[in-house]
């Protein structure tokens, strides 16, 4: 199975266990680390709405536990009509251990249904070198 399919499926897998009666849209995201290693994450609402979380911060929130540090692909897997892309707030939770070519790859149940990269998604954006400041 190629590095890709085998992250789609576990994000796949583990959108089984998402927890959203809220919203019942159930996602799941894996990463793949610098070890190549895969860490897998569901969505987690909460009654207190804000509260909840998204599957993408779930597999990040994995990866850095089990001490993954650089995240070198996602995949995403929920079911609409329109492709599934990461949020506003975990492009950038993203964005704090990717690079701008991180693939993200979308996917339903049965296929993959859009290509990014995380600089499409999130041009421009602000990370952890500019709090270096001038050399
Ligand atoms: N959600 C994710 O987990 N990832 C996304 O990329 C989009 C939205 C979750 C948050 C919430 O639990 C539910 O989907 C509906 O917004």
């Amino acid at each position: 199975m190629s590095v890709r399919d085998e992250l789609i499926a576990a994000a796949r897998a583990v959108r089984t266990h998402a927890y959203a009666p809220y919203s019942r849209f159930a996602v799941g995201a894996a990463v793949r680390d610098e070890q190549g290693r895969i860490h897998a994450g569901c969505n987690v609402e909460n009654a207190a709405y804000p509260q909840g979380w998204c599957a993408e911060t779930s597999a990040l929130a994995a990866m850095v536990a089990a001490g993954g540090r650089r995240v070198l692909a996602m995949a995403v897997c929920a079911v609409s009509e329109v492709p599934v892309t990461p949020c506003g707030g975990c492009r950038q939770k993203l964005r704090e251990f990717a690079a701008d070519d991180c693939p993200v790859w979308i996917a339903d149940e049965q296929a993959l249904r859009a290509e990014h990269t995380l600089g499409e998604l999130l041009p421009h954006s602000f990370g952890p070198q500019h709090l270096r400041g001038p050399a």
